[in-house]
């Protein structure tokens, strides 16, 4: 696996600002790139025997050409049945979907075959033919389109090589891991140059450092090939990996969207805050058994003050500032702090002598909410 990883494709370039990188097509009108998409109150209303479901309401929504656009919600928020709107794999009940402006709402079946081929897909269960060898796997698409033999050579020979599984051509799904599998999703996703890729839970069920190279991959598809990539997980650490934008579903309705950086650093709807949850830290064990609510002055003791920063205003920690104002002797007992596109959010929490709940203001525009959370023992 590890060559896999370690060539070229999978190495992230340099990026100093997220976000798509816009180069203008020769002669292309400014704002017009392939690969935008517009949900416009999108509703879906499943229908059977047992009853009806809303499984999506009132849903709008604008994706950029060329953006990586994160999906995250709880099982069974909607976010499948949201994705495969965009493909028709659902039609929606309300509302329309318009790809680079068109609403594919009156598509006949003709159009449909047509729309397919620029919107590539890939999937939790990555969904290869077991009969099929990779190279079979990834022809498939361009067999079916009926084109000649030499042409799907040529285009099976770059999509293998994009994804790093030239040497893989022969081989049966059965002998490769879970990542090459995906790679060999993603191979076949791309093998009609489409202009968006879907990637419902893509990476759900491999480990952690597969997931972050097929994530590294995706970005760099993304860059090289201008593609635009919404992505559905229910994991954030997936959408702080790779996206520029993320939405956040609840029970089919859109809770919050926003920049990566902001969503992470300011969530402000309980369903965001529930799924930043794991990469959240709590308060160290220790210092949770010893805090006391009040100060006693009898006591030799640290005040704990925890010092937040939501990545707005270009605010930073400035630790000579923090020292300067407390104006005691102080120790840093955990930095939890993330840097996402320039904005730095998380939080800092300082033990300080001798400092005084009464002064709090000492502290003002040094973090964007400071709190005395309270008192334990000095142990220095
Ligand atoms: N084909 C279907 N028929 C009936 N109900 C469905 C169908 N597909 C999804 N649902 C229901 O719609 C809701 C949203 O499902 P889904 O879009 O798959 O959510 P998610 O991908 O976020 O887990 C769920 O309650 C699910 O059971
Ligand atoms: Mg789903």
């Amino acid at each position: 696996m590890a060559a896999v990883i370690d060539n070229d494709i999978a190495r992230p370039a340099p990026r100093t600002e997220r976000g798509p990188a816009v180069p203008q097509e020769q002669g292309a009108e400014p704002g017009h790139r392939p690969g935008s998409l517009a949900f416009q109150a999108v509703g879906k209303t499943y229908t059977s025997a047992a009853g009806s479901l809303q499984a999506l309401q009132g849903i709008n929504l604008d994706i950029p050409a060329g953006a990586i656009y994160g999906i995250i919600g709880r099982s069974g928020a909607g976010k499948s049945s949201l994705i495969r709107t965009i493909n028709r794999l659902e039609k929606p009940t309300d509302g329309r979907v318009l790809i680079d402006g068109q609403d594919i709402g009156g598509y006949d079946e003709d159009a449909l075959v047509a729309l397919r081929r620029r919107i590539g897909m890939i999937f939790q269960h990555f969904n290869l033919l077991s009969a099929k060898t990779v190279w079979g796997n990834v022809a498939l698409p361009l067999i079916v389109a009926g084109l000649p033999r030499r042409q799907i050579e040529e285009r099976v020979a770059e999509v293998l090589a994009l994804v790093g599984l030239e040497d893989k051509r022969n081989v049966y799904p059965s002998r490769l891991s879970g990542g090459q599998k995906q790679r060999v999703g993603i191979a076949r996703a791309l093998v009609h140059h489409p202009e968006i890729l879907l990637c419902d839970e893509a990476t759900s069920a491999l480990d952690p450092e597969t997931t972050l190279s097929i994530l590294q991959l995706l970005k760099d598809i993304n860059r090289r090939l201008n593609l635009t990539i919404v992505l559905i997980t229910h994991e954030m650490s997936v959408i702080r990996e790779i996206c520029d934008h993320v939405v956040v579903l609840e029970q089919g309705r859109m809770v919050e969207s926003g920049p990566v950086w902001r969503v992470f650093g300011n969530p402000q709807h309980a369903a965001t805050r529930a799924l930043l949850q794991p990469l959240h830290r709590d308060l160290p064990e220790d210092i949770a058994h010893r805090l006391r609510p009040q100060s006693d002055p009898a006591r030799k003791e640290d005040a704990i003050i925890a010092l937040s920063y939501t990545g707005e205003d270009g605010l930073e920690p400035d630790i000579a500032a923090i020292a300067a104002a407390i104006g005691a002797p102080m120790r840093l007992l955990q930095s939890a702090l993330d840097r996402i596109d320039g904005h730095v959010h998380g939080q800092l929490l300082i033990a300080a002598r001798r400092f005084e709940i009464h002064q709090p203001s000492q502290l003002d525009g040094l973090a964007h909410d400071t709190r005395i959370l309270g008192y334990v023992d000095s142990d220095v």
